[in-house]
């Protein structure tokens, strides 16, 4: 039997959940929080590359890589010998109260990525929500205002202050109370279903229209604004990709008041859609940008990279006793290394290659209304009727299971879209089972319908 450094496309070999996926599946019904939201019974044991092998032996193709973190692929021998060493010599000494050398270096590195000829000052935290968190209070702090702009669907993490700017799901918000006061949500440019009849190209404008002419006038001064937050592709709320226009001009709107413009590049990040961030295939610049997830290839890991002139908060102002710990700091040093010299060149090439097989899905399946994203971070909305674009949630769930059952790994996101964001390593011939795989669910699917 092939071991899993051998295989590049998955092998089932019990029914699924095999025997031993339902001992842990057992127990863990037991002793955790039911909150977690799996969505198929795939119990992990090892990974490699994009294959992740279960506790029966089963091999799956993984086009979810954690939710998009294990960029350079689950195990990459340069990351775990980064990850070893760095165990081996010094494991934590929080960079809160001391100094270490990865620190700078890293933080060094991210500031030359982001886009801006300022230079720019890091904070690391250990999470997306810690970054989110942090940017909200480094906005605040550096404005001196209090007021924040956030989107309906997207998501921005889970702790109070974060969860003020989601706006994803009310099953996120539901039983936890009174939240930031201060956020107005307004519309995100969803291509797709705009009520205006854009394009994916000019979908938004009546949005900014909203903001500067009616929420501007009638509910916040801009001058009491300190953020306007975005994602530039949604993550969660279904890989919906802001049009270029849009995000230049929240950034002309952000400087002519001297508002904080926040990009959220945890899950659109690193080198996922062809370049470190999306928000560079705008053009923008942000005052503030927040990452995580793929950023250190599954070790847990944030950062707030800010403009220097921002980022001027007094020693004190914030802190994390974990954030920035050297192993995490480690594996993305090594991340950034495959991402610069292999990844984000893949992802740009596999990118264009898996929407150049996805092409006619819409004029072949019924049920698929929309295929959107860039890059590796591809979002496929699953509806009842094209002509209602009623969307189909059971459906969708559906294919997700099937795919599972199929060998592939895939999530949904938003309510009615799967998202493919595989590891930035998948070839050619892993991109081809995945679509071919897809296909197979979308036919099974169709027919029941
Ligand atoms: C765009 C975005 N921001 C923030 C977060 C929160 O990150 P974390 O789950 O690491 O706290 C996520 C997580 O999915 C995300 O996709």
């Amino acid at each position: 039997m092939p071991t899993i450094l051998e295989v590049k496309t998955p092998r089932l070999v019990t029914a699924l959940p095999g025997p031993n996926a339902k001992r842990v599946l057992e127990q863990d019904a037991k002793f955790m929080s039911p909150s977690y939201t799996r969505d198929y019974p795939l119990v992990a044991k090892r990974g490699h590359g994009a294959i992740v092998e279960d506790v029966d032996g089963n091999s799956f193709l993984d086009f979810a890589a954690g939710i998009a973190v294990c960029s350079t692929g689950h195990c990459h021998p340069k990351v775990v010998a980064a990850i070893q060493k760095q165990a081996a010599e010094l494991i934590h000494m929080s960079g809160t109260d001391f100094y270490y050398e990865s620190m700078p270096q890293l933080a060094e590195r991210l500031g030359r990525t982001m886009p801006g000829t300022e230079s720019k000052k890091v904070f690391f935290t250990n999470s997306g929500t810690e970054a989110i968190e942090g940017a909200i209070k480094l906005a605040r702090y550096a404005t001196k205002r209090d007021k924040f702009i956030a989107f309906y669907g997207c998501f921005h993490g889970r702790s109070m202050g974060a969860l003020s700017l989601t706006a994803s799901k009310s099953t996120q918000r539901k039983g936890f109370g009174a939240l930031l006061s201060g956020i107005e949500h307004i519309p995100f440019p969803y291509a797709y279903r705009c009520a205006h009849g854009h394009t994916a190209e000019t979908c938004g404008a009546e949005i900014l229209e909203q903001l500067e002419g009616q929420i501007f006038k009638r509910l916040f001064d801009p001058e009491d604004v300190a953020g306007i937050i975005i994602e530039p592709i949604q993550g969660e709320g279904g890989y919906v990709p802001a049009p270029k226009f849009f995000l230049q001009e929240l950034q002309r709107i952000c400087r002519q008041h001297g508002i904080m413009f926040v990009v959220d590049e945890v899950q659109s990040g690193m080198g996922r859609t062809g370049k470190w961030w999306t928000c560079e295939h705008a053009g923008i610049e942000p005052d503030i940008l927040c990452s995580a997830k793929g950023i250190a290839s599954g070790m847990p890991l944030g950062a707030i990279i800010a403009r220097e002139s921002v980022m001027r908060w007094k020693p004190g102002a914030h802190g994390t006793t974990f954030g920035g710990n050297p192993v995490c700091l480690a594996a993305a040093l090594a991340t950034m290394d495959l991402i610069e010299t292999e990844y984000k060149e893949n992802a740009r090439h596999m990118g264009e290659y898996l929407f150049g097989r996805l092409a006619d899905w819409t004029k072949n399946f019924k049920i698929i209304g929309d295929v959107r994203g860039r890059g590796l971070m591809v979002g496929i909305e699953i509806v009842r009727d094209q002509r209602t674009k009623e969307k189909a949630a059971d459906l969708r769930n559906a294919i997700v299971d099937l795919a599972f059952h199929k060998g592939l790994l895939v999530l949904g996101a938003g309510e009615n879209t799967i998202r493919l964001s595989p590891p930035l390593l998948i070839d050619q011939e892993q991109a081809d089972f995945a679509v071919r795989t897809l296909e197979g669910c979308f036919r099974e699917v169709e027919k029941k319908v």
